[in-house]
């Protein structure tokens, strides 16, 4: 027991949340919500970050004032982090006044350590990343930044230098006296190799920026974006200002300070952000933890690639905890992965809805038909189930210590699956047909119940909303108070119960697949943000070959029949006449914006050698090209005069 301060990165404000930022903020609440149950004084940290250039660039193409852009995006994250159910106990903005007030502080000491000094600045600028690259590391010809693939601007200014060179050795000796500085391993050398490669000296000033936090002494200069927004970590605790208890007890004190980001901003954490606290003369975080991307065909999504996943239509229709769950489950904490609605629905299916939906919901129904409408009067506290439970809560409380999320989550689903393999043994049903409700009975669907139970404590933190739910509807109480409720039990006895509500009702997948926006892709690309094409459809030689084009066979042809598909909103049952080529079933999802008689006899442009596939059962011959509105809604495309039914299209 003791402090724990948990942050995750402030979130640049010219961006509405995607995945990427769930992810983050979802990991650092699972933290949160766990370390509360182990009992520690939690204090869990998020915000946005709303200085820079990029910003700035950002509101001026709106044309709006950057605070502007910065409210109305900083409300976006309020309302997705309310509806993830995220747990955080501060939300910091680099626009507030506490933290205006903290950054200079923080440069003032690194003056009075002697670290800062003027110099001239030449080099190459990616303001995506709002930082300087060297010539080696922009490789290609176009000098374009390794993260965003933009080209840099070539930039030259007197700055304000951070002496960074002289923390090489105290940087190298903190990697090596403490390994746990920053996690995973790979990173950790990633981290090392780079110091060790030698250091130089950081600007820490811009000039001509105007949406930033004043340089202390330096008239037109701006404090670089990233002094500013490292410094949130500690700004929100109070340094600088006049009430700093709570920076006292957690940064401090000596609990624990864990940092969780993603990789692409390792570096400003584990080798900027401690030499500018020795500087300053603070303590360290414990710990950096830097996780993967999640990625979309191969790339990291992100707004600049134009493949962000937003997963409104996934929260509207499932409500915030499978998602939380999937995230969780599906990404090795520290590696990349990658997101698709077809592993989201499959693991919905297999890991909620029939591992642990259909237990629970098989237990509670045997239980009541048997007891009388409550949970088995008599307990048992010596079973083979029971110490399965007590190893699997010790596999489980590593996994969490660990962050490994993913170990955690599995070693419950090992309960789960012995729980099954236990009551199919036992065979409680047939015991009750034979024998009536035995004390025996009872037992044995306690046990299961109590397994059911403890895996339900477990997933708390990452179901915070159906965990709960599942806990009252097995006649347990509501969300556990301490890691204590994982003790073998603790389910009551005789305790009335309701009949189950199915927590995590089936779904069928096609339906699903097709009714998903995009084409079953789940990727909604905000109107006026049309994905890049040129990242997207560019091969390494700079374009698609005319071979590949032409193996594409497009065709004219003309809609003879248009229906429904039953039980679907989306889709449409068309038969498109190709002439001599014959007339072709194809299943389109354009329901919403076509009624079927007003697409009788209409011309249509048809890819026509498509590999035939099942949408609701029905097989689709083909796809109707349509292009896609500013709202996302497709538009059939069309000839400019009537053509032959089968006509090729060039
Ligand atoms: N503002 C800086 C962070 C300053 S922290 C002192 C920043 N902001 S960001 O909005 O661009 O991204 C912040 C974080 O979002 C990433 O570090 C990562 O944690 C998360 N992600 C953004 N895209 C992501 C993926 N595609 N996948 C996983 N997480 C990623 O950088």
């Amino acid at each position: 027991m003791g402090t724990f301060y948990v942050t995750t990165p402030i979130y640049y404000v010219n961006d509405l949340p995607h995945l990427g930022h769930i992810y983050t903020t979802v990991v650092a609440d699972v933290v949160a919500r766990y370390r509360r149950l182990c009992g520690d004084r939690v204090r869990f940290l998020t915000g946005t970050d709303e200085h820079g250039q990029k910003i700035e660039r950002a509101a001026r193409r709106e044309g709006v004032a950057p605070i502007e852009l910065a409210d109305r995006v900083v409300a976006r994250y309020h309302d997705l982090w309310r509806l993830l159910r995220i747990s955080h106990d501060d939300f910091i903005r680099t626009t507030e006044p506490r933290h205006e007030r903290a950054v200079p502080r923080l440069l003032e000491r690194m003056e009075q350590a002697g670290d800062l000094y003027l110099a001239q600045h030449d080099g190459w600028y990616c303001t995506g990343c709002e930082t300087f690259y060297t010539e080696k590391e922009l490789a290609d010809a176009e000098r374009r930044c390794p993260v965003h693939g933009t080209p840099c601007e070539w930039r030259s200014e007197e700055n304000v230098f951070f002496r960074l060179s002289r923390y090489q050795d105290a940087l190298l000796e903190l990697y090596r006296n403490r390994p746990e500085f920053v996690r995973p391993e790979t990173r950790r050398n990633e981290v090392m190799s780079f110091v060790e490669s030698g250091l130089r000296d950081l600007s820490v000033s811009r000039s001509g920026l105007d949406w930033g936090v004043p340089f202390p002494g330096r008239p037109g200069h701006a404090v670089w974006v990233w002094v500013d927004a490292l410094s949130n970590y500690i700004s929100a605790l109070g340094f600088g200002g006049t009430e700093n208890s709570l920076f006292e007890e957690y940064w401090l004190g000596d609990g624990t300070r864990l940092h969780l980001v993603g990789k692409d901003i390792v570096r400003f954490h584990a080798v900027y952000w401690p030499a500018f606290l020795l500087s300053a003369g603070l303590p360290l975080p414990t710990t950096i933890y830097a996780h993967g991307w999640w990625m979309r065909d191969e790339r990291k999504m992100s707004k600049s690639v134009g493949n962000v996943v937003r997963p409104d239509s996934l929260l509207e229709r499932f409500g915030p905890d499978p998602l939380r769950y999937f995230l969780l489950r599906e990404m090795v904490f520290g590696q990349d992965a990658n997101f698709s609605d077809e592993a989201f629905v499959d693991r919905y299916n297999s890991d909620l809805a029939n591992d642990l939906g259909n237990t629970a919901s098989r237990l509670v129904k045997l239980a009541r038909d048997a007891f009388g409408g409550t949970t088995p009067p008599e307990s048992c506290d010596d079973n083979q189930l029971m110490h399965v439970a007590q190893t699997v809560v010790e596999d489980y409380r590593r996994g969490m210590d660990e962050l490994n999320f993913q170990a955690a989550l599995r070693s419950l689903w090992r309960l789960l699956a012995e729980a099954n393999q236990y009551l199919v043994e036992r065979e409680p049903w047939k015991r009750i047909k034979q024998e009536g409700a035995t004390a025996s009975v009872s037992r044995i669907l306690w046990n299961g119940m109590e397994a059911v139970r403890i895996v339900a404590v477990g997933l708390y933190p990452f179901m915070p909303g159906l965990a709960p739910r599942l806990l009252e509807a097995i006649g347990s109480d509501g969300p556990p108070e301490s890691l204590s409720a994982l003790a073998w039990g603790g389910l009551p006895c005789s305790r009335e119960i309701p009949p189950l509500q199915p927590l995590f009702p089936r779904v069928d997948k096609e339906t699903f697949m097709s009714e998903m926006p995009s084409e079953g892709s789940g990727v909604s690309v905000p109107p006026g943000h049309p994905p890049d094409s040129s990242a997207e459809t560019r091969n390494a030689s700079g374009g698609l070959e005319i071979e590949d084009f032409q193996r594409i066979e497009l065709r004219v042809g003309r809609i003879v029949q248009a229906e429904a598909v039953p039980k679907s909103k989306k889709l449409l049952r068309l038969e498109v006449d190709l002439g001599p080529a014959g007339v072709r079933q194809v299943i389109a999802g354009i329901a919403q914006q076509y009624s079927p008689e007003s697409l009788l006899g209409r011309q249509v442009v048809l890819v026509a050698n498509l590999k035939p596939a099942k949408l609701m059962g029905l097989e689709s011959q083909g796809m109707v090209l349509a292009a896609i509105d500013a709202e996302g809604k497709p538009v059939l495309l069309g000839t400019d005069r009537e053509v032959p039914s089968g006509s090729t299209v060039r």
